[in-house]
């Protein structure tokens, strides 16, 4: 037997003693799964989307995550929304004038929903984001034009189907269909539109390379601004050769002064839009452009006064 003077005996017994808190935590996570439920997923999961996947309360799960962390057996990784990282790239997006995601995410800069939509938590989060400014201002850009004679409306792009919800609760004898990528598309059918509302259909589509189905008006909200004019005049052509004849488009877009000089909150998204996607907010006089490009005539622009206005194209 050798010297036991240097031992913290303290110390030692109070370890022994808290053992069995230790096989505790670890039993516990097997119990409710957090293990298995991690190793199915093949990626990493927010402890919101543990507690959730397992029904147990965030509270709860994140102390028994941290102290996993603790006891390594799990690894944890601290993550930031796109768009906070892209904004950390500011001054380069000015020098090279395009957006960040390679350099944020190290994912090809070409598709930004590809990029912005590699995890289904980062979607759901844009979804909502999304949907939430219609709340305020939906009313506005729906109502800056009598959209009553069309009764068959496409929302390309619809996302979480905020602006459709608002349409048809004012336009009640039309029916609007959510148009948008398949995943964002299972979203809004899951966890943003009630399936009671009759009004509201679905349909899956990239409107870039699939077709887009005839309909009497189209609405395109905050589409055009994501992307470049070549990609703009591309999808409004598609859009103007599907519309019916007297049909049209509406556009809702937050608009830049003529001369640029405001509103700052516009010039502000348009900072964003060049670090996060491939294209800017535009005038009046630019969207009218594009909209004539692509055979629109009878072009009308309404301010909203809001952060949202509205531009209609006839066919
Ligand atoms: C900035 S969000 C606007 C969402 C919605 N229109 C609104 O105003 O709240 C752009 C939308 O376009 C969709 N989108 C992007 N590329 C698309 C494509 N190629 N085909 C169909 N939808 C696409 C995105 O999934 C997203 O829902």
């Amino acid at each position: 037997m050798g010297s036991t003077e240097d031992l913290d005996y303290p110390q030692i017994i109070m370890q022994y003693s808290n053992g069995f808190l230790i096989s505790k935590v670890m039993f516990t996570a097997c119990e409710l799964g957090v293990f298995d439920l991690l190793l199915e997923s093949g990626k990493p999961l927010s402890s919101d989307a543990i507690a959730a996947g397992l029904g147990a309360s965030t509270l709860g799960m994140r102390r028994l995550l941290d102290a996993c962390v603790g006891l390594k057996l799990l690894a944890v990784e601290m993550t930031q929304e796109g768009v906070y990282l892209c904004w950390q790239y500011l001054a380069d997006a000015v020098r090279e004038g395009r957006n960040q995601y390679e350099r944020a995410f190290g994912v090809s800069s070409k598709d930004p929903f590809g990029a912005m939509y590699r995890s289904d938590e980062e979607m759901l989060k844009f979804m909502a984001g999304q949907n939430s400014v219609w709340s305020i201002c939906g009313r506005d850009v729906l109502a800056a034009f009598d959209l009553s004679p069309f009764r068959q409306i496409y929302d390309l792009g619809g996302g979480g189907g905020a602006l459709a919800q608002e349409c048809v609760s004012l336009y009640p004898n039309s029916t609007v269909t959510i148009y948008d990528l398949p995943k964002v598309v299972q979203v809004a059918k899951e966890q943003f539109v009630s399936p009671e509302e009759r009004q509201i259909t679905f349909h899956e589509g990239d409107f870039f390379n699939d077709s887009i189905p005839e309909a009497e008006l189209y609405i395109l909200s905050k589409i055009l601004h994501d992307w470049d004019d070549d990609k703009c005049k591309q999808l409004l052509a598609k859009v103007y050769k599907a519309c019916k004849p007297g049909g049209g488009v509406l556009l809702v877009e937050s608009l830049l002064n003529e001369d640029k000089s405001g509103p700052v909150e516009t010039q502000l998204y348009s900072m964003n839009m060049l670090v996060q996607t491939e294209g800017k907010e535009r005038t009046a006089a630019e969207y009218s452009k594009l909209l004539e490009a692509a055979g629109f005539g009878v072009i009308q622009v309404k301010r909203t006064g809001k952060l949202y206005d509205a531009v209609l194209g006839r066919k």
